[in-house]
C-alpha cells in the first residue's frame, strides 16, 4: 500500500454556482490532465474523482498519491477557479471547507497512542495507519497536513529502527598508553576532598585544587588554541527563550532534558506575601502555591550553549572580509535534566564548558575546524599525554533534535572525541569529552545571517567540556602530580591547598 489521500472538501461561493455547473465540469476535467499531474510521474498525480454543485458549494473528493497531495491539489485548483467563477459569472470564492481528509500510510506495526494536533483519530489495519485529519483552510494553506505526515513518516521510521541507531565512525585512534592509575576519577577526588556533590541533582561544587585543575585546561586552550587561532572571547547569554530553540531546531525534541524556567506572574511583594508567610511559619516551602503564581516556561537554562549567540547575528548582513568569525563563550554553566542514577563527575545536570563557535564560507568553515583539530591533537598527544580516538557521529545539531544518521550536507557532521577510561576496563565505555562540528548552514539560515557576499554561510562550533576533560584526564593519570605528564604539572604551578574538616 502506497501513501494515500483521500480529501472531502468544498469551496464556498458568494452565490449559487449552478448556472456555472457546465463550465465547473469541464475546468476540472481538464486539471485532472494538466495541473493536478504535473510534476508527478504518470498515474501518480491528483484526481478529482467526484464533484457536485450544491446552491452555493462545490463539493469534491479529490485523492492522490505522494507526489501531488489530494490538498496541494485542492490549492493547485483553487486561483485559476476563482477567476473563471469571478470573470464569466460574476462569482467569488470565499472559503474551503473540509469535510473530511483521510491519509493512507504503510507501516509495519500499528505506533503506541499518540496525540497529535489537527489528527482526530489514528487506525491501525493490515499493514496500514490511516489518520484522520481536523484541518481547516488556514491548516492547508499553512502546510499544516505535510508536517503531520512528516512526523508520523518519522516515527514509522524511528519504530523500524528500534530506538537509537547512532551513527558512529572509527577516524583516528590514538597509541595505547600505560595508566598508572585505574580508579573512578571522581571517587578519589572526593576521598581527596577536592570536590563535593552540591545540594541539587548531578551538581558539584568544585573546591579550590578541582577548580585550579578546571582553570588549568582553560588555559591550556586559551594559550595553546584560542589565541593562536584568532578566537575572540563574548559573553552568551544563560537563560534560552523558546524563540531560540525554535531557530536552533531544539524545540523539536529537547523537552525531556530541559531546565526550565518560569517568571513570577508578578513581583508585587503582596503577592508573595502567603508564600513567604508559609515559610516563616511551617519552615517549609509551599512549592504547590508558588507553582499557581509563576507563569508559564519562557524557555529553560542554557542547554548547548552555542544557540543564544545568534541572536547577536540575526538578520544581520555583514561584510565579507568579516569572515571567518571566530568567537568563545565560557561565561557560565550548562544544565541537562540527566538520566538518575548516582553518576560522577562525567555525567552532570549542571556543567562547564568552553564553545567555541565560527562562520564563514564552506570553505572558511571547514579550515577552522582542521585548525581545531590539529591544535586539540597536539593538545591531547603531547601535552596531556591521553589515550583518546576520534569517531565521526550523528551530528549533535541533529542528536538533539531526535534524529540518527548523519547530515544531508556534505561536510557537515560532528567529530566526537572519546578517551579510554581505565576504571571501566578494556572492553568499558569510553568517554566522550569534546566535540567540533561543522554544522553546515544550519545556523546561518535558521537565524537569517547573509554576508554581503551574497555567498552561502555555514558555522561550526566546538564544545570544551571541563568536567569530561578532568574526568578523561584523572581517569588516566590519578590525582599524584608525580604521575603527571610535565606538560600539564608545568601548567598547573604549585598545587592549591584544599579547605579542610574536622
Ligand atoms: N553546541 C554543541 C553541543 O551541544 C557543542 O558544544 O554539543
Ligand atoms: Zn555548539
Amino acid at each position: 500500500m502506497e501513501l494515500h489521500f483521500i480529501l472531502k472538501v468544498s469551496f464556498r461561493a458568494s452565490s449559487d454556482v449552478t448556472p456555472a455547473s457546465d463550465m465547473i465540469g469541464k475546468y476540472l476535467e481538464e486539471a485532472n490532465r494538466t495541473i493536478l499531474v504535473k510534476g508527478a510521474a504518470e498515474g501518480q498525480g491528483a484526481q478529482v474523482v467526484k464533484w457536485n454543485v450544491n446552491d452555493n458549494k462545490i463539493e469534491l473528493l479529490i485523492e492522490s498519491g505522494r507526489y501531488v497531495r489530494a490538498h496541494d491539489a485542492l490549492m493547485r485548483l483553487r486561483k485559476p477557479l476563482a477567476a473563471k467563477l469571478g470573470k464569466e459569472f460574476r462569482i467569488g470564492l470565499r472559503g474551503i471547507e473540509v469535510e473530511s481528509f483521510i491519509i493512507t500510510m504503510p507501516a509495519e506495526k500499528p505506533l503506541k497512542a499518540l496525540k497529535i494536533p489537527y489528527v482526530n483519530s489514528i487506525e491501525y489495519e493490515n499493514g496500514t495507519i490511516k489518520l484522520y485529519l481536523d484541518v481547516g483552510e488556514s491548516e492547508i494553506e499553512n502546510r499544516v497536513p505535510d508536517r503531520i505526515l512528516t512526523l508520523m513518516e518519522d516515527k514509522i521510521q524511528q519504530q523500524s529502527y528500534g530506538g537509537k541507531a547512532e551513527h558512529w565512525q572509527l577516524l583516528w585512534q590514538s597509541e595505547k598508553r600505560e595508566h598508572k592509575f585505574s580508579e573512578d576519577p571522581t571517587q578519589a577526588m572526593l576521598k581527596a576532598g577536592w570536590l563535593k556533590r552540591g545540594a541539587s541533582r548531578g551538581q558539584w561544587i568544585h573546591g579550590p585544587q578541582s577548580t585550579q585543575m578546571f582553570r588549568t585546561f582553560e588555559r591550556i586552550v586559551l594559550e595553546e588554541l584560542l589565541e593562536p587561532l584568532g578566537y575572540r572571547e563574548m559573553i552568551f547569554p544563560k537563560l534560552i527563550p523558546w524563540e531560540v530553540w525554535q531557530k536552533s531546531g531544539h524545540a523539536k525534541a529537547v523537552y525531556p532534558e530541559i531546565y526550565y524556567v518560569c517568571p513570577p506572574k508578578t513581583r508585587d511583594p503582596e503577592y508573595w506575601e502567603e508564600v513567604s508567610d508559609y515559610y516563616k511559619v511551617t519552615h517549609e516551602i509551599p512549592t504547590a502555591l508558588i507553582k499557581e503564581k509563576i507563569g508559564e516556561p519562557i524557555g529553560g537554562m542554557c542547554y548547548a550553549q552555542c544557540p543564544p549567540f545568534w541572536i547577536f547575528l540575526q538578520g544581520e548582513t555583514i561584510p565579507t572580509d568579516e569572515f571567518p568569525i571566530k568567537v568563545f563563550d565560557r561565561s557560565g554553566t550548562s544544565h541537562r535534566y540527566e538520566s538518575g542514577g548516582i553518576h560522577g563527575m562525567e555525567r552532570v545536570d549542571e556543567f562547564h564548558r568552553i564553545e567555541i563557535v565560527w562562520l564563514g564560507t564552506k570553505e572558511q568553515v571547514l579550515d577552522c575546524a582542521s585548525e581545531l583539530h590539529e591544535k586539540y591533537m597536539y593538545i591531547f598527544n603531547d601535552i596531556l599525554e591521553l589515550e583518546w580516538r576520534k569517531a565521526w557521529v550523528t551530528p549533535w545539531f541533529m542528536a538533539q533534535e531526535g534524529m540518527t544518521g548523519v547530515s544531508a550536507q556534505s561536510g557537515a557532521g560532528t567529530t566526537d572525541y572519546e578517551a579510554f577510561l581505565p576504571y571501566r576496563g578494556e572492553k568499558g565505555e569510553w568517554l566522550e569529552f569534546q566535540n567540533v562540528s561543522v554544522n553546515g548552514t544550519k545556523y546561518p539560515a535558521g537565524f537569517n545571517v547573509k554576508c554581503q557576499s551574497g555567498e552561502e554561510l555555514w558555522s561550526g562550533c566546538s564544545g570544551v567540556g571541563l568536567e569530561r576533560w578532568s574526568s578523561a584526564f584523572f581517569a588516566q593519570k590519578g590525582l599524584d602530580p608525580a604521575n603527571w605528564p610535565e606538560g600539564f604539572t608545568k601548567r598547573v604551578g604549585k598545587l592549591l591547598k584544599g579547605i579542610r574538616f574536622l
